[in-house]
């Protein structure tokens, strides 16, 4: 049977790093949601209709201008939009079908696309940490960075469809104060508890 494990946080929490981390440990395969957020938010930068832009092909995935802060609001900006949303559950869903296991992260898996997944995970730091973790990757001005965190959390947290929180039965993980080590062991420790 499937196994899923889903998790959320907000940017630059480390939640990338840890699904990343937790994939490889349990030969699982993993999906970075926001990157088919940022893929259609870049389409639609370059005038695509938002549903058609959906329609995602590998090259879509592959471009590489998806890491940047204006792919970031690009993403956040089409994520708000239901009709996008609704668009990417099915082959989501169908990821996390994957017979060998699946960790899924994003801003809704615990909640809305995997509500079942037998572990869940929200990982979460101060907006502080966070943005000096982004601005240790882009650079540029520190403050733009913070400003650029702390509008997208707002966007993300605030919009009506599947907003940005923790599922009533996830884990809390603030790696505010935690290496990287040390929140990939939580992870891997909370995984091998529940998957027996
Ligand atoms: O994880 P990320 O920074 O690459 O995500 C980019 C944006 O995509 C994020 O600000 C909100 C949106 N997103 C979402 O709404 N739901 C997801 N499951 C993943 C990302």
């Amino acid at each position: 049977m499937a196994f899923t494990v889903a998790i959320d946080g907000p940017a630059a929490a480390g939640k990338g790093t840890i699904s990343r981390a937790v994939a490889q440990r349990f030969g699982f395969s993993h999906l970075d949601t926001g990157l088919l957020y940022r893929a259609v938010g870049a389409k639609v930068a370059d005038g695509a209709d938002p549903v058609a832009a959906c329609d995602l092909s590998a090259s879509d995935l592959a471009r590489d201008d998806l890491r940047s802060l204006a792919a970031g609001q690009a993403a956040s900006e089409v994520a708000v939009m239901a009709p996008v949303r609704a668009a990417l559950v099915a082959f989501q869903r169908r990821f996390a079908d994957a017979p060998e296991g699946a960790v899924l992260d994003g801003r809704d898996i615990g909640t809305v696309i995997c509500p079942d997944a037998p572990v869940k995970l929200f990982v979460t730091a101060s907006p502080e940490v966070r943005a000096d973790r982004r601005w240790r990757e882009v650079g540029g001005d520190l403050e733009d960075v913070l400003a650029e965190v702390r509008a997208r959390d707002a966007r993300d947290m605030g919009r009506k469809d599947a907003p940005l929180r923790p599922a009533d039965d996830a884990h809390i993980l603030d790696t505010s104060d935690m290496s990287i080590e040390e929140a990939v062991a939580y992870a891997c420790a909370l995984v091998a508890s529940v998957r027996v």
